[in-house]
């Protein structure tokens, strides 16, 4: 398979070729539509029935580019684009459509829609492929609603058991099973198929890109994650009569574990990454002293020994809190993945052709958790960024430049067909 620049055989047709930046700007702007909010963002959580309707969208999308869908246990939908050979493993792109509670309109489902476009731009041309072609839609990358994180991809790749995700449940106890079944995306179960090379097409998330004034990020790894649940037990009393040193305030000795993971964050700078997102106060009532409080913890690392010492460092702290508070602490690992390099070949078909078609490139690494990072567990993988205004996302004023991401969707064309083959 050949991973570099086009082919020397590749028709000259096929080497002309360039996506349709207007149509895919459009598809952007029509999904976003499910689930847009005030503010001009989407909150379209995974597996409701906004990722639903976003779904049912996509599929009608790739169905009329020709495309046939399966769907698998986890929900993940393959649209599938017939190759000359269709023996061979297809070459996949893709990315996820669920969104944070105030994402934005381009965090996965760019990839996503870039794939689509890669597929209609084919068809415009009446190019086959070699290799088949498949854009997939991953379930639940945020992991906003369910954890673990990049669910499906990880399902795919065997990162954990397609049991362990169906149990997950969101905050009002809605499973992933029952969720997937209420929107009718649970699909059939059996063994992943196997993938001949997957390329991701993602907006960078932060401002380095735009900082140093190039358009196409060519990925070379992603940083390895730790997240937790951390649960303080302390006691439920009135605010007014308990006297201070009296208390059992499961808040106070969660906000000093608060400042700890920025702590141990900002002592292995520039790289590591330490936040709490998330928390739920019990009985989170003005006049009652927090009894208990649950909390998540995000740690991220380019190197996995400085993420083996950021998890000993917060466990330490747990241990150190709650010995000097009385109070009892819990922490428990809830995903874990090790800093992930990507394909050397297919990295550099990204480089070559970003320089043939002319646009300006540097190498990054991905501080975000993408399916990518999972597939490069089973398959050739790589990753295309491009700028994202201000380097902000997971945010609704998330914005990128439409010539950007055209620029990103032609370099994801070259790759894909430098992999798959063009047929004669
Ligand atoms: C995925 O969005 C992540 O948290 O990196
Ligand atoms: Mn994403
Ligand atoms: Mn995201």
């Amino acid at each position: 398979m050949d991973t570099n620049t086009f082919a020397p055989e590749a028709s000259q047709d096929a080497k002309a070729l360039r996506v349709n930046g207007a149509r895919l700007w459009q598809s952007l702007m029509d999904l976003a539509q499910i689930g847009g909010t005030a503010k001009g963002g989407v909150c379209r959580l995974a597996l409701t029935d906004l990722d639903r309707q976003g779904r049912d969208l996509f599929s009608q999308w790739a169905r009329e580019a020709g495309c046939t869908l399966r769907v698998d246990a986890i929900g993940n939908i393959f649209a599938r684009r017939a190759g000359e050979d269709d023996s061979l493993p297809p070459v996949m792109t893709g990315s996820h459509i669920d969104t944070q509670p105030t994402g934005g309109k381009f965090d996965g489902n760019y990839g996503v829609l870039a794939g689509i476009e890669v597929l209609r731009t084919l068809n415009d041309a009446g190019i086959r492929t070699r290799a088949p072609l498949e854009v997939a839609v991953w379930t639940n990358e945020e992991g906003s609603r369910f954890v673990p994180v990049m669910m499906g991809s990880g399902v795919f790749v065997g990162a954990f058991t397609l049991e362990h995700a169906l149990k997950a449940e969101d905050h009002e106890g809605t499973s992933v099973r029952d969720a997937l079944r209420q929107i009718g995306y649970a699909g059939e179960a059996g063994a992943a198929h196997p993938v001949g090379a997957y390329f991701e097409a993602h907006i960078e998330q932060g401002p380095v890109l735009e900082n140093n004034r190039k358009v196409i990020g060519v990925v070379q790894a992603a940083l390895g994650q730790r997240w937790y649940d951390v649960t303080v037990q302390g006691m439920e009393a009135h605010a007014g009569p308990t006297p201070m040193e009296l208390r059992k305030d499961a808040l106070l000795a969660a906000s000093e574990l608060v400042r700890e993971v920025n702590r141990i964050a900002l002592e292995r700078k520039p790289h590591a990454r330490g936040t709490v997102g998330s928390m739920e106060v019990f009985p989170n009532s003005r006049n009652v002293i927090p009894g208990s409080v649950k909390f998540s913890v995000d740690l991220r690392a380019p190197d996995d020994e400085q993420l083996g010492g950021m998890d000993a460092a917060i466990r330490a702290a747990c241990a150190r809190v709650a010995q000097a508070s009385g109070l009892k602490i819990g922490i428990e690992q809830v995903v874990y993945f090790p800093p992930q390099p990507f394909t050397p070949a297919l990295v550099e078909a990204v480089r070559a052709n970003a320089a043939d078609l002319g646009y300006s490139a540097m190498d990054c690494v991905s501080g975000a958790g993408h399916d990518a990072v999972y597939v490069a567990r089973v398959a050739p993988a790589a990753m295309i960024f491009v700028p994202c205004a201000d380097g902000i996302s997971h945010n609704e004023i998330e914005d990128a430049e439409p010539g950007h991401l055209e620029a990103g969707c032609n370099v994801l064309l070259r790759a894909m067909l430098a992999s798959a083959g063009v047929a004669a």
